[in-house]
């Protein structure tokens, strides 16, 4: 049995689809780049079947991406499979993972097909996705609550059509390790040529199960796992892919495997995904939690300075977290805020955008002093919106709040060509400003969220604002960063609406 772990990320597509955590093509490009910098195996790139924008930003992603396999998800039908087909054929090494479902359920109420009826559309899905490539991967959907029997058979048939990649989901988050550990040893055992394709799991979160329940597959043979940044995805989401990664390279002893994961790259990870998605990461999370690695006890804190490890299973460092690190400051000049970026693989796309956000470096300098890599990421978050998303620009605000007096806010915006003003009163600030943005844009949306994180320590810090906002069945996310909070929210509810303006179509697609 090989001793790799392959790590199959699916932030971009299962993550995608929690309820507002949609990413537009840009910001999925970011994340993936981060995953590649990870060094996670397979990227499942999205539903490329879903809408144009998904096809889109599949694509974008298998034209970006050399290290990683780009995958796409399409259900067990023609038409899905040759968008799949399509949208990886620039990647360098492309996937294409079909499902369809196996449970008496499924079949019987969703499908409405009998269990020969799908047996016989997973074999023509798998022939269908060979027409575009070797590297195909099959699902059982609701594998967690289908009859061993049946997914024996149906394994049977996929992999004499050529599957390469076996996965067994536990859709609904049903399963308890020790079950799901005989479930996947079964499998592997009954199973003709089971020893010639690797066998994946993709666990979903409902019992708060999902890392151990992979974990219990890892041990039973099981080679690929499916999961995501931060546990994102459906409901409560699914397997975490740092608890996953970190548990298995802790504890090699017991799992006798390892992932090729750059672990120093996961906190990182996290924030990205939690930026972009406006997900917070809750403090006592497990690996990417604020507190994760803080010890408050005396008695903890004490054993730790005498000897690291009387506390500590993993080193801080290892998994990304380094102390808020200057790197630049206000003296710094452009080639060293161009190769802080290269190394923090940010790209620009062009000359001017760079110029652009050298520009707005310098004002933050002059107000912040100590610019740290977290300053940088969200600075330059905004450089890499294409201009056509920027319909709405804030020109100038002004802000007056006093005690015992109604809070007060002006804007100046741009809204295409013209200039427009507006003046509003709220119960707070915040409250003033997006009334006065929507005296001008009168955009008819839902606030869904509001949320503001500081983005390093200290009262000088940028706050980095999320909006979530809602439009007939559309939900997108804003952000915005600055050092004055007021205006980082303005920015965000400006970029959610330029979001919506640009008819940004990403429904959240629940398959
Ligand atoms: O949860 C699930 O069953 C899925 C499949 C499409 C793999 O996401
Ligand atoms: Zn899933």
């Amino acid at each position: 049995m090989s001793d790799q772990l392959i790590i199959f990320d699916t932030t971009l597509r299962d993550g995608e689809q929690s309820p507002g955590a949609s990413m537009t093509r840009e910001e999925k490009l970011r994340i993936a780049r981060q995953l590649e910098r990870m060094r996670v195996d397979v990227i499942e790139a999205g539903f490329a079947a879903a809408s144009n924008g998904d096809f889109e930003a599949v694509q974008a992603i298998a034209q970006t991406i050399r290290e990683s396999t780009i995958c796409s998800l399409a259900r067990a039908n023609e038409n899905d499979i040759r968008r799949a087909g399509e949208a990886i054929t620039p990647a360098a090494r492309g996937r294409i993972h079909t499902f369809i479902a196996t449970s008496p359920i499924h079949m019987e109420k969703k499908l409405r097909m009998q269990p020969d009826q799908v047996v016989e559309q997973a074999v023509k899905a798998i022939g269908w996705a060979r027409r575009f490539t070797d590297d195909v991967e099959f699902s059982a959907e609701d594998a967690g609550r289908s009859e061993i029997d049946f997914l024996c058979r149906i394994f049977d048939a996929v992999i004499q059509a050529g599957a390469k990649t076996i996965n067994v989901p536990d859709t609904v988050g049903y399963n308890v390790p020790e079950q799901f550990a005989r479930t996947i040893r079964t499998l592997i055992e009954r199973v003709p040529n089971a020893d010639r394709v690797v066998w994946s799991v993709h666990c979903h979160n409902d019992l708060g199960l999902a890392v151990a329940n992979s974990l219990a597959a890892v041990m039973a043979g099981a080679r690929q796992v499916e999961c995501t940044v931060n546990g994102l995805g459906e409901r409560a989401g699914n397997a975490s892919l740092e608890e996953v990664v970190m548990a298995v390279r802790t504890r090699r002893d017991v799992f006798g495997c390892d992932t090729r994961i750059d672990t120093t790259q996961i906190v990182p990870a996290s924030k990205l995904v939690s930026g972009i998605t406006g997900f917070p990461v809750q403090p006592n999370k497990a690996i990417v939690g604020a507190n994760a690695f803080a010890h408050e006890s005396g008695i903890h804190q004490d054993g730790v300075l005498k000897h690291r490890e009387t506390y500590e299973i993993m080193r801080a460092e290892d998994v990304g977290w380094t102390a808020n690190k200057l790197v630049l400051g206000k003296h710094s000049g452009r080639n060293a805020f161009r190769s802080r970026l290269q190394e923090l693989g940010i790209v620009i796309g062009s000359e001017e955008q760079l110029n652009h956000a050298f520009t707005r470096f310098k004002a933050l300098a002059d107000k912040k002093h100590e610019i740290f890599d977290e300053d940088l990421q969200a600075l330059v978050s905004d450089e890499t919106s294409p201009h056509e998303l920027e319909h709405f620009r804030l020109l100038a605000s002004r802000f007056h709040s006093e005690t015992g007096e109604v809070p007060q806010a002006s804007l100046t915006l741009a809204i295409g060509s013209e200039e427009k003003n507006a003046s509003s009163s709220g119960s707070g600030p915040v409250d003033a400003a997006f009334k006065a943005i929507e005296q001008l844009a009168e955009s008819g949306t839902q606030l869904l969220l509001y949320s503001v994180n500081a983005i390093t320590t200290g009262t000088d810090a940028q706050g980095e604002v999320t909006v979530r906002l809602a439009k007939d069945g559309k939900v997108v996310n804003g952000q915005g960063a600055d050092t004055d909070i007021i205006v980082a929210s303005a920015k965000a509810y400006l970029n959610a609406l330029n979001k919506l303006h640009a008819k940004f179509d990403k429904l959240n697609p629940q398959i």
